[in-house]
C-alpha cells in the first residue's frame, strides 16, 4: 500500500552557509532567511535549509503527508522503528518523527498540516525574479550498502520500489523508491562514499525546463549535466552545482506510476542515467 507522502524540505549541512543561501536565492529564487544561524529558503512548493555543518551532509530530508490517514497509518508502521530525537531541530512540530538510515542519514515525517513558519528572520536575502514554477520533488543520496539502504526505504520505511539498476555480476548499483504517483522521492547510488548527492525540483513542462536552463544561463551558472532525459523516471533533466558541489536538479515529465507498477530492472551504464548520452557514474 502506498501511503503517500511528498518531499517538503532538503536541509543539507555546508561550512558555508551564507553562500549556499546566496546561490539558492540566486539560482532557484527563494527567499532566504536567517534565524539563529539556521537559513531557511524557500519558494512556493520549494524549500532547502541550511545549517552550519559538513558539506556533503544532509542534515535531514523531511517529508509530509497530507492525508490523516496515511499518517496514522505510517506511524503504527513503524512503531517498532528506532527514532531520532528531533529536539535540536528547534524548527520541527513536536509530532514530527525522524529514523536514522544505515548510512546515518535522519529521515523526518510530519502531517502536513502541522509545519507553520513562524520564526522572526535575523538576516534575509531575497529576490524579485521571476521564474516558471518547481517544487520539491526528490533528492538522491550516494551510499557504500546499497542493498540494506534499498531495504531500509523499503521494508521498513514503506516506500514502494520502482526501478533498480544492477551491474553484470548482479550487484546492486542503484535503486529508485516513490512516496506517491511519482517515479521517485528517493534515488540511491552505489558509490565509494555515503554523502548527499543531489536534490530536484519538478517543473511542469518542458518549455518551463528551457526557461529555467535561459535563467541558469543569465545567472551564468553552469549547467554540468544536461540537458538528458534519465531512464529510471523517464524525466528530462539538467544539474547545475552549489558552492559546497552538490548537485542540484531541474526535471520534469517524470513518470506517473499506478501503485500496482512492477520494479523494473535496469542495467549498470551510463545510458540507464541518461538515454541521450553522457551521465554523471556514482561508481
Ligand atoms: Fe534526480
Amino acid at each position: 500500500m502506498n501511503l503517500r507522502r511528498t518531499l517538503k524540505r532538503i536541509h543539507l549541512q555546508s561550512p558555508q552557509p551564507h553562500a549556499l543561501a546566496t546561490f539558492y536565492a540566486s539560482a532557484y529564487g527563494m527567499h532566504c532567511k536567517e534565524s539563529d544561524g539556521v537559513w531557511s529558503c524557500t519558494q512556493t512548493d520549494r524549500e532547502v535549509w541550511i545549517s552550519t555543518g559538513q558539506a556533503g551532509k544532509l542534515h535531514y530530508a523531511l517529508f509530509v503527508f497530507s492525508a490523516p490517514a496515511d499518517w496514522g497509518a505510517f506511524l503504527q508502521n513503524t512503531q517498532g522503528l528506532p527514532k531520532v530525537n528531533l529536539q535540536r531541530f528547534s524548527e520541527l512540530p513536536a509530532s514530527a518523527v525522524g529514523f536514522l538510515d544505515p548510512d546515518g542519514n535522519c529521515m523526518v515525517f510530519g502531517l502536513e498540516s502541522s509545519f507553520n513558519l513562524k520564526t522572526q528572520p535575523a538576516r534575509s536575502l531575497s529576490t524579485e525574479i521571476t521564474l516558471p514554477p518547481a517544487s520539491s520533488q526528490h533528492f538522491a543520496l550516494r551510499t557504500m550498502q546499497t542493498d540494506a539502504m534499498m531495504h531500509f526505504y523499503t521494508d521498513a520505511l514503506g516506500f514502494l520500489l520502482s526501478d533498480k539498476v544492477h551491474d553484470e555480476s548482479g550487484q546492486l548499483k542503484a535503486c529508485f523508491v516513490r512516496g506517491n504517483e511519482m517515479h521517485h522521492v528517493v534515488a540511491l547510488f552505489g558509490a565509494p562514499v555515503n554523502c548527499f548527492d543531489h536534490q530536484s525540483f519538478e517543473t511542469p513542462t518542458w518549455n518551463a525546463l528551457k526557461d529555467w536552463a535561459d535563467h541558469m544561463g543569465q545567472q551564468r551558472i553552469e549547467i554540468v549535466w544536461g540537458v538528458g532525459r534519465h531512464g529510471p523516471g523517464n524525466d528530462v533533466f539538467f544539474m547545475v552545482r552549489d558552492p559546497d558541489g552538490n548537485l542540484a536538479e531541474i526535471s520534469s515529465e517524470i513518470e506517473i506510476c499506478t501503485d500496482q507498477r512492477p520494479a523494473g530492472q535496469w542495467k549498470h551504464e551510463e545510458r540507464t542515467l541518461n538515454l541521450w548520452g553522457k551521465a554523471i557514474m556514482r561508481s
